[in-house]
């Protein structure tokens, strides 16, 4: 009954932190367009505004916040607004703000392992009218096979993996995620051929905090890679990419579906965090350097165009010059096709937040500079690496240009094709580099 009362309104979301809650906001949406909402774009106008936030870092947290606050005024002159609020942060116990007490205008708060509930919580508020805030130990039915409002027509997001166990030292996420819990593979298995067969997505990006975890609390025998090798077997024009892996599952097995599988993508991200390992075992990550790589050897022995990016957090507690060298000397060891560098942020309830050798804010700053300079000149001097290679590339338009695009994101523009409306996988030849632009021709 009173669900009706949301028929014909309207409503926006916004979206902080990961993947994971990029695709959890689809959910959202798919919950509110089947209560008969529409989604418009200012959210000043919207009769409802959910905020799906995020806590990983105390940046995150901050932009949220204050952007939440930012309606109090609208909030104050059109009372029959709805806001809400959900996510990693409404979950967080302790976190920087306490959101129940400091934002008395929201009208539901609600964290992770609730919002597939939303609806419900919707129907109740209409009827009572009541704040509403419910934050839950445990997780709920999931969100799996929610209806999805996609805003991206080329790649698709799809869970395979909830939470974490691994507890790396600095991190909030097996916190407010809760422990690993795997989808079973046949419900994966029919939304990748749904979206591949019946909705052209060309890209899947599978998602997990740790999708290496994969079935390892499943009763039929899963691993990662098993799961890789079966969704290769859907038939179609796509490719499937997945994040994150980490370093210390990372198994030959992965290598081997990455190598011989066309469908897969040759992209990997894989986070290394530091360059010491001093550092590593004080996060918690169980691998050192001589490992990862190993690991990165290995991969480009068995796919020498693989595209890597990785995660880095910089000035964790008592990382000394010689430490963060050691990531500097990383870095330029490896030449990552992408780093995410981070300063390291102290979230509370975390192990590393207790540890008496934190780090002060400028040292952290002038090293993330330092580390993000020489990201520079390595990306400046790696575009040559491109020159008369081959790639497999989407094939899309862009400003009126058809343009090939490598599985790590990278663009190669083709002048002399005409672009048939048509998104689909193709080699394309690096011919050209001109500034710091690649352009080539399709060779089958
Ligand atoms: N599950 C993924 C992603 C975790 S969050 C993984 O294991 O890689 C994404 C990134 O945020 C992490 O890789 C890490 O580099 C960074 N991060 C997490 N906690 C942080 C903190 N407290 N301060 C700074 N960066 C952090
Ligand atoms: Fe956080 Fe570590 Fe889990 Fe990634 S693996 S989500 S960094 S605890
Ligand atoms: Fe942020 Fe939660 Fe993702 S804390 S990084 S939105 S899992």
């Amino acid at each position: 009954m009173s669900l009706s009362y949301y028929e014909g309104k309207t409503f926006h979301v916004v979206t902080y932190g990961c993947q994971m809650n990029v695709h959890e906001s689809e959910k959202i949406r798919g919950i509110l367009s089947t209560l008969g909402m529409l989604e418009i774009d200012d959210i000043n106008k919207a009769n409802v505004v959910v905020f799906n936030t995020c806590c990983v870092r105390e940046g995150a947290e901050d932009r949220a916040y204050n952007n939440i606050v930012s309606l109090k005024k609208v909030k104050s002159e059109n009372k029959d607004k709805i806001i809400v609020v959900c996510g990693c942060m409404s979950q967080q116990k302790n976190g920087k703000y306490d959101l129940k007490k400091k934002l008395p205008f929201v009208d539901i708060i609600i964290g992770t392992h609730n919002i597939n509930l939303l609806a419900d919580y919707l129907s109740k508020f209409a009827e009572t009218h009541k704040r509403i805030y419910d934050i839950l130990d445990q997780p709920t039915a999931s969100m799996d096979g929610v209806k999805c409002v996609r805003d991206d027509k080329i790649n698709a997001y799809v869970n395979i993996i909830y939470g974490c166990n691994k507890f790396c030292t600095y991190c909030i996420v097996p916190y407010v995620r809760g422990r690993e819990k795997s989808r079973p593979v046949k419900e994966i298995y029919d939304e990748v051929k749904d979206l591949v067969q019946n909705q052209g997505y060309k890209y899947i990006t599978l998602l997990g905090q740790n999708v290496n975890s994969y079935g390892k609390d499943l009763e039929e025998k899963m691993t990662f890679s098993k799961l890789l090798n079966y969704l290769c077997t859907i038939e179609g024009d796509f490719k499937i990419k997945f994040m994150t892996s980490h370093p210390m599952d990372f198994g030959d097995d992965i290598i081997h579906v990455m190598k011989t599988q066309p469908k897969i993508a040759k992209a990997l991200h894989l986070p290394v965090q530091s360059g010491s390992n001093k550092i590593l075992q004080k996060m918690n990550r169980h691998y050192d350097i001589k490992h990862y790589l190993h690991i990165i050897k290995k991969l480009r022995h068995a796919i020498p165009n693989i595209a890597l990016s990785t995660d880095i957090i910089v000035g964790f507690p008592g990382e000394t010059e010689k430490d963060f060298n050691q990531t500097m000397k990383l870095v330029k060891r490896v030449k990552f096709d992408q780093i995410f560098a981070f300063m390291y942020s102290k979230r509370s309830g975390t192990p590393a937040s207790e540890f008496l050798d934190q780090i002060d804010e400028h040292t952290k700053n002038v090293r993330v500079n330092k580390l993000l300079r020489l990201e520079r000149l390595i990306q400046k001097d790696q575009i040559k690496k491109y020159f008369n290679k081959t790639y497999d590339c989407l094939i899309r338009q862009i400003n009126g240009v058809a343009v090939g695009i490598t599985d790590g994101g990278k663009e190669i523009y083709i002048p002399t094709y005409r672009y048939n409306n048509q998104n689909y996988f193709a080699l394309v030849k690096v011919e050209d580099i001109r500034n710091h632009k690649l352009s080539g021709v399709i060779i089958k």
